[in-house]
């Protein structure tokens, strides 16, 4: 894109070429961001979880669903018998509904399937829809979200199977750029991550992890990898956070989680910022903890309840938020030469777009140049 005083603009070349091809938007009185990035989404579910969520209001843990028989293991048998199309369909809406709301890049995880087919249909799904959606989509394996059924009690065999077959396998077709894994009590251990971590980068993928969600971790052997992002991250220990800034590797909150499963604590955003760490903010879209995908609101949480100035949640969901997937050359801000991905809010003051909790105040998106949606027009 090129961006600049409205003089300097009009005498590029390009531009005075395509004079009458041009469709001008009056942005007058509304504010102009990047387009928001949603770094960390789970959207291949095929069903929204009831059961969990009325368990969760009569008191239930989300750690006392899972161990239950509810939580991630609940989605993973509809994610099993959907086919490809299906599941492509229900993360199309997804990806539409997150452009209303001025999302213009997105990363989408699997993570349902837990077995070598269903992981790679799920990621072929996520292709598919993301073929059919104008903005970009950075696909993740996330075969390592918990220990499925038919290997309880193996998890190494598990372990094995994603750096042995499955991570291979999706690097060969080129269905991820990314490998995600859950180290947490109940998922994997450090170890553990360790091992996919370890075969994701033999394989030429990058990494990034969900860790310190509900109980502390030690950092240092996972930032030997240089993940692009460590995500969740609410409960982690002081002398990890200097060498999260000495990495370069991102710390995406995830306060959706927090707020749907009633949490009066949040991630502590002030400690990793006022520590040099770069903070990202995304939706956590998924059935189970965060069945958001509303970056206005998960910014608005962060403001409220983290302490996050608007303008550090706006650079969270932009400029940070390329940082966590490895596309700042291209994407989360606006500056000459980068992708032309913008979102036009409907409010005079950037600060509005926070302070207006769950209301949507998005009116144009613009992804690579093109007008793509309008509030007035849907
Ligand atoms: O980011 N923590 C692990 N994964 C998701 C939850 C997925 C689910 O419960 O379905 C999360 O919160
Ligand atoms: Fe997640």
């Amino acid at each position: 894109m090129a961006a600049g005083p409205q003089r300097e603009i009009l005498r590029d070349p390009w531009l005075k070429k395509q004079k009458r091809k041009l469709l001008e938007i009056d942005c007058r009185g509304r504010v102009v961001l990047p387009g928001l990035i949603d770094s960390h989404t789970h959207p291949v579910f095929a069903a929204p979880r009831l059961v969990d969520f009325e368990k969760r209001i009569s008191g239930a843990s989300y750690q006392e669903i899972a161990s239950a028989g509810g939580g991630i293991r609940s989605s993973v048998a509809a994610v099993r018998k959907a086919t490809r199309g299906e599941l492509a369909e229900r993360v199309l809406l997804a990806l539409n509904a997150m452009m209303a709301h001025g999302t213009t890049t997105v990363e989408a995880k699997s993570g349902y399937g837990l077995t070598t087919k269903d992981e790679i249909k799920s990621l072929q799904a996520i292709h598919d829809a993301a073929a059919q959606w104008p903005g970009t989509v950075a696909a993740t394996l996330l075969a390592a979200h918990v220990v499925p059924p038919e290997f309880a009690g193996k998890d190494d065999e598990y372990i094995e199977t994603i750096c042995r077959e499955i991570i291979p396998r999706v690097a060969r077709a080129k269905l991820a750029s990314f490998v995600d894994v859950f180290c947490e009590r109940g998922a994997f251990t450090l170890a553990q991550s360790e091992k996919v971590f370890s075969a994701a980068r033999s394989h030429g993928l990058g990494t990034r992890a969900h860790v310190c969600q509900f109980t502390p971790s030690k950092l240092d052997s996972l930032l030997s990898f240089q993940p692009a992002s460590l995500d969740h991250m609410d409960c982690v220990a002081s002398e990890e956070i200097s060498a999260l800034a000495e990495n370069g590797t991102v710390a995406t909150l995830l306060p959706g989680a927090n707020y749907f499963l009633g949490h009066h604590d949040y991630p502590d955003a002030r400690r990793f910022i006022d520590s040099g760490v770069a903070v990202a903010l995304a939706s956590d879209y998924n059935p189970g903890t965060s069945p958001t995908l509303s970056m206005p609101f998960v910014m608005s949480l962060a403001c409220t309840h983290m302490k996050m100035s608007p303008e550090e949640a706006i650079a969270a969901g932009t400029v940070n938020a390329a940082c966590a997937l490895r596309l700042h050359g291209r994407k989360g801000s606006i500056e000459p030469g980068k992708d032309a991905d913008i979102a036009v809010w409907d409010v005079q003051d950037y600060r509005e777009i926070a302070y207006w909790f769950a209301w949507n105040r998005c009116s144009e998106v613009v992804i690579a140049g093109q007008h793509v949606w309008s509030s007035t027009r849907s």
